[in-house]
């Protein structure tokens, strides 16, 4: 059973229009989170009984903090976004059989991570445990525009950062596939571990890309609905063989590309 802790609402802000970013005191910081690892809110409203699932944006042991952030996309999320500091929350974690590998890389490699708007929060941790490693990173990020983009300064104080928009109101304009058939050609190559997270678009073009590189990684954390293996809402078929189901929430969210069919 996964474990169940009580943290504390520290300070929650909208840092872009619907986007919010929750710091939560209490001993989960002291675990061991692997990076794409998730945890499970319990929404406070009777009304509402669910969990909610959120990957983890940043653990902080010093200060006995991890931070979420997310979108308000429904009921829960926005009772969520309206709780004030102090708020006692019910959290399981950290989930996630998978989270991103990182030990296989060594001091000065090189990581590209690829990111679309809220798969990108479990990224600023990964990239912090590569940079603590001595990891260069070099993120590339997908948003709808501008005035979406989040953690902006959080990710370029530790690699460089191209951005893809839609309307192209800021970087490159188009999809992220399209950005780094431009900018980043050599990638397979020239990257020794490749990490995505974000909307299947996004996903199948890294997918596609990066089939036969020895070490990229996709996190198909977006698609959970539960996260604790009760709704089985979030299965996903093997590549190689279809007939095998995988649950995102237990045998993932990271999989390696070419693993499951998306
Ligand atoms: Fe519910 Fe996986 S998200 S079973």
């Amino acid at each position: 059973l996964p474990l169940e802790w009580l943290l504390t609402i520290q300070d929650q802000t909208e840092i872009a229009p619907g986007i919010f970013e929750l710091r939560l005191s209490g001993d989960l910081a002291q675990e061991k989170v692997q990076s794409g690892q998730f945890v499970d809110v319990k929404i406070p409203s009777d009304a509402l009984l669910l969990r909610r699932p959120f990957g983890i944006a940043n653990v902080d042991a010093a200060h006995n903090t991890i931070t979420l952030l997310y979108r308000t996309v429904g009921e829960g999320t926005q009772i969520l976004s309206e709780c004030s500091q102090g708020t006692e929350l019910s959290v399981l974690g950290p989930l996630g059989g998978h989270g991103y590998p990182i030990d296989q890389l060594k001091p000065h490699q090189k990581a590209l991570i690829i990111g679309g708007g809220t798969g990108i929060p479990p990224l600023h941790e990964l990239s912090r445990q590569l940079v603590a490693k001595g990891v260069q990173v070099q993120h590339v990020f997908g948003f709808a525009n501008q005035e979406s983009i989040f953690y902006q300064a959080e990710f370029e104080k530790l690699g460089p950062t191209a951005y893809a928009t839609n309307d192209g109101s800021y970087g490159y304009k188009g999809h992220v596939g399209l950005l780094l058939d431009e900018q980043f050609a050599d990638a397979a190559t020239t990257y020794d571990a490749i990490y995505a997270c974000g909307p299947k678009g996004l996903l199948m073009a890294v997918d596609n890309r990066f089939s036969a590189h020895p070490n990229a990684y996709i996190s198909l954390e977006e698609r959970m609905a539960c996260g604790v293996g009760a709704c089985y809402a979030c299965v996903t078929k093997l590549k190689v063989d279809p007939t095998i189901q995988l649950k995102i929430c237990d045998d993932g969210p990271v999989f390696k590309t070419n693993e499951v069919l998306l």
